[in-house]
């Protein structure tokens, strides 16, 4: 309890703070401005995502040791934020399971792409007797060994197509002195085919074997294993990826990556899958000036004409194809570039649609947005147009009475329910800011975010600065109701950036 001096005080000052309070509805200036903008949204790091890429070896063969037929592990992180690791997108993403289980191998999961119509020979082995190399490149899946009775293309292709997902390419080739091959694995063939996630060619035949195998026996020299007659078929046509469950595509495929605003960080993906992408951006956790990730840009690295990695950049800000101007620089060529934004189940969700004026307006609603006031309340919600105001551009909601009549609460809601999946979970992201009058005035200040008028998520007390605020985790119906309802002026709140996204 403050002392009667004090408590006098205080008074005193709230008095005299009401006095002189111009309220939002008369343009009056903020307690503390605002100082938000998405001009210091912060853009791609290129030089962070090139200096990595210098670093980053994510190319392989069928190890010698491995046992043939083994389920292609799932999509791996190579490097996140400029830092080397080998981690499972799960684990860097944050959520409970793999959205890309190796054991659903009939589902197209989001790569490269898959064969359409057939495949075309990209290179031949050498000829029999001479010892050849096998690719060691991006986007090893996994093998198995052929029967080796003829040099077997056929089912080596068949296995690709029919038993492993996102198998574009394939390398045949004879593997010997492999004791593994040649007396443990019931298959006894050394006939290795290696599905890759990505097309390779001949200048990356560089795994000439070279490992013992055999048990030593004397002093007998143990032979070495070696490689002949090793070829390569790519798919003679990609299908583009499906699109991530809620997403949409933006743009691409194109050669250009975004240099775009409001960027979160990268990784880097041992192949290109745009699930794994999707997956990162949703567990990307936020950013207190943007909020959460909102857009992400995959793109293929290939240096000196050999694909090196598969880079998925993240962006609190949805960016589009004109920002999508980084060709590459040096050896590196960016190939296979496309964005994709996350579905904001909330139509203008920044009530960028109010446009009723070029400087200062607001209403009590408009197309996209209905306010509606307290019984005997006056503008207890509203939509303003006024830059000073906003989060990010120059339309911002109000909760609380625009010109200070009453001390009523207001409700906001988007004039139509959401289209959302029925029984999908959703989460609500908001900005909000409660610091127009005063400290002291602002006490009191309140919001509640409802679904379905059921209350999941809110603000309460002064909010000195915009600030994220996530609802808990929402089903859908198919068509749901989302509202903000509060504000006490003067305790007023500023609403803006609200999103509705599927997790
Ligand atoms: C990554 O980790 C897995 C599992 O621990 C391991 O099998 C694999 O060899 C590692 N890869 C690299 C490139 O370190
Ligand atoms: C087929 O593979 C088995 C097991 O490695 C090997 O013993 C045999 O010699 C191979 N046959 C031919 C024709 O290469
Ligand atoms: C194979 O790689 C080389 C090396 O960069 C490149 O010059 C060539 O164009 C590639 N060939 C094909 C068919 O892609």
């Amino acid at each position: 309890m403050p002392s009667p001096a004090r408590f006098l005080a205080l008074a005193a000052l709230f008095v005299s703070a009401r006095a002189a309070l111009v309220p939002p509805g008369h343009q009056g200036s903020p307690n503390q401005p605002v100082d938000v903008s998405e001009a210091d949204a912060p853009t791609t790091d290129s030089n962070a995502i090139v200096q990595t890429l210098g670093q980053v070896d994510q190319k392989s063969s069928p190890p010698h040791d491995a046992p043939p037929s083994a389920d292609v592990p799932p999509t791996t992180v190579t490097a996140i934020d400029g830092s080397l690791t080998n981690a499972t997108v799960s684990t860097v993403a944050g959520s409970s399971s793999d959205t890309t289980p190796s054991t659903r191998k009939r589902r197209n999961l989001g790569r490269l792409g898959k064969r359409t119509s057939g495949f075309k020979k990209v290179f031949d082995g050498l000829p029999a007797g001479q010892h050849d190399a096998s690719i060691q490149g991006t986007a090893y899946l996994t093998y198995t060994v052929v029967p080796n009775s003829t040099y077997n293309v056929q089912a080596c292709l068949d296995w690709c197509t029919q038993r492993v997902d996102g198998c574009v390419f394939v390398n045949l080739f004879y593997e010997y002195n492999n004791y593994l091959l040649d007396f443990v694995f019931s298959e006894k063939s050394n006939l290795k085919c290696a599905a890759y996630g990505d097309v390779h060619n001949a200048t990356e035949k560089l795994n000439f074997g070279g490992q013992s195998s055999y048990p030593q026996v004397g002093s007998e020299p143990v032979p070495l294993t070696y490689i002949t007659q090793s070829s390569g078929y790519a798919a003679d046509s990609l299908v583009d990826p499906d699109t991530p469950d809620g997403y949409d595509l933006v743009f691409g495929p194109t050669g250009g990556a975004n240099n775009a605003p409001g960027y979160m960080g990268f990784a880097f993906l041992d192949k290109y899958d745009v699930n794994a992408c999707a997956q990162l951006c949703n567990g990307r956790g936020v950013d207190p000036l943007g909020g959460g990730c909102s857009y992400f840009n995959i793109w293929r690295a290939v240096v000196k004409g050999v694909p090196t990695t598969y880079s998925c950049a993240m962006y609190y800000l949805v960016a589009d194809e004109s920002t999508a101007v980084n060709y590459g620089q040096g050896d590196l060529v960016v190939t296979m570039s496309r964005g994709y934004a996350r579905k904001n189940l909330v139509i203008d969700g920044g009530f960028e649609g109010y446009t009723a004026c070029d400087d200062f307006c607001f209403t009590e609603s408009y197309s996209n947005w209905i306010g509606t006031s307290s019984k005997g309340g006056s503008l207890d919600a509203s939509i303003f147009h006024f830059q000073p105001y906003a989060h990010f551009g120059s339309g911002v909601a109000l909760l609380g009475a625009a010109f200070g009549d009453d001390s009523l609460s207001g409700t906001l809601t988007p004039a139509k329910p959401l289209a959302t999946d029925k029984g999908a979970n959703y989460v609500v992201q908001v900005f909000f800011i409660s610091s127009f009058s005063s400290q002291a005035l602002e006490g009191p200040a309140k919001v509640d975010i409802l679904w379905n008028g059921k209350r999941v998520g809110g603000t309460s007390g002064f909010v000195g600065s915009y600030t994220f605020s996530q609802s808990d985790t929402v089903v859908g119906t198919g068509k749901d109701v989302l509202s903000f309802v509060g504000g006490a002026a003067p305790a007023w709140t500023f609403v803006d950036d609200v999103k509705v996204f599927k997790v």
